[in-house]
């Protein structure tokens, strides 16, 4: 029998039982409630309540083309409930077959961010919704009052605005609009592996995915991609330590910001975005240039950490992304009837 020297007793007996802070899952997992947070249940804002019968209104809204110039367009064309709220294009294509200067963004969670747009130039989801009516790229309408007038003509719309408006004497109109497709985007939440992650359930993460969590803080990206959207809160330039065309090998070198606020410090800058579902939502950045997400990793690292990873770093970190991936809310995922003779909205 070997005899225990009475110090290495003490020292054994000092270092049990282990502090959750030298168990490495639970260090982890208590540093990453610092810096992310989990999905509320729903978006809703004291500026931006919900109603059950402004979210109805809204969903059916979201799927309606006959508000557009040609009758063909709606917000679904480009924010498919299959791709995830995203229309797989590089750039999408709108009324007329116009094309947008830029890649269209998931709606899924897209109410958490305190500004909507790559370049940050629109307030808030209703902002968005209303403006959506008069883009020329997108629903091409003249005035926000045509594309209200043809609502209107289609029986069975005025009374579902009087319902979700009641106090409103011409409930049809543009802000009611943007506050019912609001309401509904503001329902559109996924809880993801992550979240149940942040809520304590570590083995909701792989082994893989956990690791790319700790490299993910490790190497920096959490520094721009934190809290509840794992980005989509703050603006940072694309490109920090070297120009992003270089990497993604965009054709045009978008200025971003810059166009909107007319600030040089604003060169490049875009809405950081936010990567909840983001291994759903291919193709990658402002522009789609990037077709895969590996290599959008890859050229994160390079460009705004100045780093060069490996196939090997870039595996984890991609596990961990897509701990993020939730699921399609069934009131997104499944079509709605429209007014009037039970029109049933396509979507291509
Ligand atoms: C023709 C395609 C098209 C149509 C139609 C369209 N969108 Fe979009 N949407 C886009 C593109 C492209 C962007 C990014 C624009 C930019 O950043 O310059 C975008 C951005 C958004 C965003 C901001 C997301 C974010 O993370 O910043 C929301 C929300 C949104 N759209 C909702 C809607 C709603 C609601 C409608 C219908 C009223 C609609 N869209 C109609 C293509 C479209
Ligand atoms: C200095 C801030 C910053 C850092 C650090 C950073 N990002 Fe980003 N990230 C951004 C910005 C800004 C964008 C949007 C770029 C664009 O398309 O204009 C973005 C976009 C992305 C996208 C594409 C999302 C989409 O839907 O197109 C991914 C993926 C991503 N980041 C992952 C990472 C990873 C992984 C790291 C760490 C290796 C990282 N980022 C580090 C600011 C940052």
């Amino acid at each position: 029998m070997t005899r225990v020297a009475p110090f290495v007793l003490v020292a054994l007996l000092g270092a049990s039982p282990a502090p959750a802070a030298e168990n490495p899952d639970a260090a982890l997992l208590s540093e990453a409630q610092k810096l992310f947070k989990p999905l509320p249940r729903d978006l809703a804002t004291a500026g931006f309540p919900i109603t059950t019968e402004r979210i109805a209104l809204g969903r059916v809204l979201f799927f309606e083309p006959r508000a557009s110039l040609d009758g063909t367009v709606s917000c679904a064309r480009c924010h498919l409930p299959a791709l995830y709220g995203t229309d797989g294009l590089a750039r999408s294509i709108g009324v007329k077959d116009r094309p947008n200067p830029r890649n269209a963004p998931t709606v899924l969670n897209a109410a958490l961010q305190p500004f909507a747009h790559w370049r940050g130039d629109r307030t808030s989801v209703e902002d968005q919704a209303r403006k959506a009516l008069v883009g020329p790229p997108s629903f091409g309408q003249p005035d926000v009052e045509s594309a209200m007038k043809q609502l209107d003509a289609i029986p069975g719309y005025r009374a579902l605005f009087q319902k979700a408006f009641p106090r409103d004497p011409q409930p049809v109109n543009a802000d009611n609009w943007a506050s019912a497709i609001g309401a509904f985007e503001r329902t559109l939440v996924t809880p993801s592996p992550f979240d149940a992650y942040l809520k304590g359930k570590v083995s909701a993460l792989s082994p893989s995915a956990r690791a790319g969590l700790r490299s993910f803080i490790q190497q920096g990206c959490v520094s721009c991609h934190n809290g509840v959207g794992i980005g989509g809160a703050s603006f940072q330039k694309f490109g920090l330590t070297s120009d992003y065309w270089k990497e993604t090998g965009s054709k045009t070198a978008d200025k971003g910001r810059f166009d909107v606020t007319g600030n040089e410090a604003d060169a490049y800058v875009f809405k950081v975005a936010s990567l909840r579902n983001v291994a759903m939502t291919p193709p990658y950045f402002h522009d789609g240039s990037v077709a895969s997400l590996p290599e959008a990793v890859r050229v994160m690292a390079k460009v705004q950490l100045g780093k060069d990873l490996s196939p090997e770093e870039l595996t984890p970190l991609v596990a961990f992304l897509e701990s993020l991936t939730g699921g399609v809310p069934e009131s997104f995922s499944a079509s709605p009837v429209l007014p009037a003779a039970g029109f049933t909205a396509q979507v291509r």
